[in-house]
């Protein structure tokens, strides 16, 4: 980050001097005031629930202009890297700063297609879940659970070890969240098969039996590619702060990484794209399109406790553009299948329509999100709701370890330890009758 001739002064009411802040600038975005000299100087903290104005790192990995609509990895745009890569460039991509050439995308797909078994005994593990757990719960497990196999990589300090982790991570996550399905559906697991392409091979190990052999559906496997794509990363999120936050303890990063899949189970975070299909389903059993006038209402009011799922954002105040995507690729996916009907999708498309003309969301600048559409795609090639989190995590596990990585990389990141205002009871004597 580069200083900027710009200073920031704090002054104060009651006389005291004014203290004089540096301020940095970085590639593009908001410039930061540095505040970590204030408690020391001033004696008081910042005070910032939520992080609406708090920059918690340095990153050069993905940019969002909220006010543009804007999303960069590593400076490509989002809509680029969609029509014209696949989810292992991408995943080279925010690893590693560049897109792979021919050879090392080569080396870098044969890398991760021979990490994708998981240890035998991962099976058995399995077995202590019920079949009707939630697949998060699951997967939360699975993921801190590969601590106790992989010891041989949980040196943080070691860079080679940083990047056996992160590449053991985005190989297992799809035979985890596979597995975590056919659990649930009381089928065997399927094994990885190492001719198929990365979002192929979790196809197969997602839908194929033991009883025939599993044809993988290219129109199904080009969407599925792309969503991973459009989950990839997404800057410091609630789940990338947990993740960063959580690693620098100096825990291992399967650790690390399973509080990620934690946080982002949250209906405000990534559950959002589960909550958003019930929330069409539920709408769509109730009336559908003639009852959108009345939900809106319900959603307009404060106290009905109803959220518009899918829809607003803590950055975009403007159109998510992986919303956008996402839209895209369904109208191409339910055409492929026959299912342009979709009741789901015209709904949602009714919903989107009534809520951008309407002043309850524009004033507060609330678009469609990734959520919004994600779910119905999903349904449409065949993944069970309940999965869609689960789905974004597996895709997200490329941001979350890279931006663990990034952290680890600097030689002065200190362990994330905030602080409050205690508003509680002062010092006080336990009675001594008690
Ligand atoms: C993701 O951070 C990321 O980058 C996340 C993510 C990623 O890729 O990692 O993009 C993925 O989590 C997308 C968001 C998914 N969540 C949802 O779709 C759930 C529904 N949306 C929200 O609950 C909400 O919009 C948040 C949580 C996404 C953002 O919340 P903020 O920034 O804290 O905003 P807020 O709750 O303070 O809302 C501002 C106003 C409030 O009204 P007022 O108090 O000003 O009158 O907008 C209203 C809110 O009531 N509002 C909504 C709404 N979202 C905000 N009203 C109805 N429906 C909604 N969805």
């Amino acid at each position: 980050m580069q200083l900027s001739d710009k200073k920031a002064t704090l002054s104060f009411s009651d006389g005291s001097a004014p203290i004089e802040f540096p301020v940095y600038k970085g590639t593009v975005g908001p410039d930061v005031i540095d505040i970590r000299k204030l408690y020391g100087q001033t004696d008081m903290f910042t005070y910032d629930p939520g992080f609406l104005s708090t920059a918690a790192c340095e990153s050069g990995i993905t940019y969002i202009d909220g006010d543009k609509g804007e999303l960069l990895y590593r400076g490509y745009p989002i809509d680029q890297l969609a029509q014209s890569c696949d989810f292992l460039d991408i995943c080279y991509l925010i690893l590693n700063g560049e897109l792979p050439d021919g050879n090392q995308k080569q080396e870098f797909d044969s890398l991760v297609t021979n990490h994708t078994m998981v240890h035998e005994q991962l099976r058995i593990f399995l077995q202590g879940f019920r079949r009707d757990a939630h697949p998060m719960a699951v997967l939360t497990g699975l993921v801190g659970a590969l601590s106790a196999f992989y010891h041989d990589s949980t040196d943080i300090t070691n860079p080679h070890h940083r990047h056996v982790s992160a590449i053991r991570l985005i190989a297992k996550m799809p035979t985890l969240v596979a597995m975590a399905y056919k659990h649930s559906q009381g089928q065997p697991f399927i094994y990885p098969k190492n001719d198929l392409s990365y979002t192929g091979n979790f196809l197969r190990m997602m839908f194929a039996t033991p009883c025939e052999d599993y044809k993988v559906n290219e129109v199904v496997e080009r969407a599925l590619d792309r969503i991973f794509i459009l989950h990839a990363d997404h800057e410091q999120n609630a789940s990338t702060s947990t993740v960063r936050l959580c690693g620098s303890s100096g825990t291992n990063p399967f650790a690390a990484i399973a509080a990620g899949v934690a946080c982002l189970w949250g209906p405000a975070h990534g559950g959002a794209n589960e909550a958003c299909l019930q929330m069409l389903e539920e709408l769509q059993a109730n009336g559908g399109i003639e009852k959108v006038g009345e939900f809106m209402e319900k959603v307009k009011d404060k106290n009905s406790g109803v959220r518009l799922m899918g829809f607003g954002h803590r950055v975009y105040k403007n159109y998510d553009p992986r919303a956008k995507l996402m839209q895209e690729t369904c109208k191409e996916v339910l055409a492929a299948l026959g299912l342009e009907n979709d009741p789901l999708f015209k709904l949602a498309m009714e919903l989107e329509r009534i809520a951008l003309e309407d002043p309850y969301f524009v004033q507060r600048k609330l678009y469609p999100n990734v959520d919004f559409y994600s779910g119905i795609v999903q349904r449409a090639i065949g993944i069970p709701t309940s999965l869609f989190t689960a789905i974004f995590a597996l895709a997200r596990t490329v941001g979350w370890i890279a931006q663990w990585n990034e952290m680890l990389s600097d030689p002065d990141y200190k362990i994330g330890r905030p602080r409050q205002l205690y508003t509680g009871q002062q010092s006080r004597e336990v009675p001594s009758k008690r």
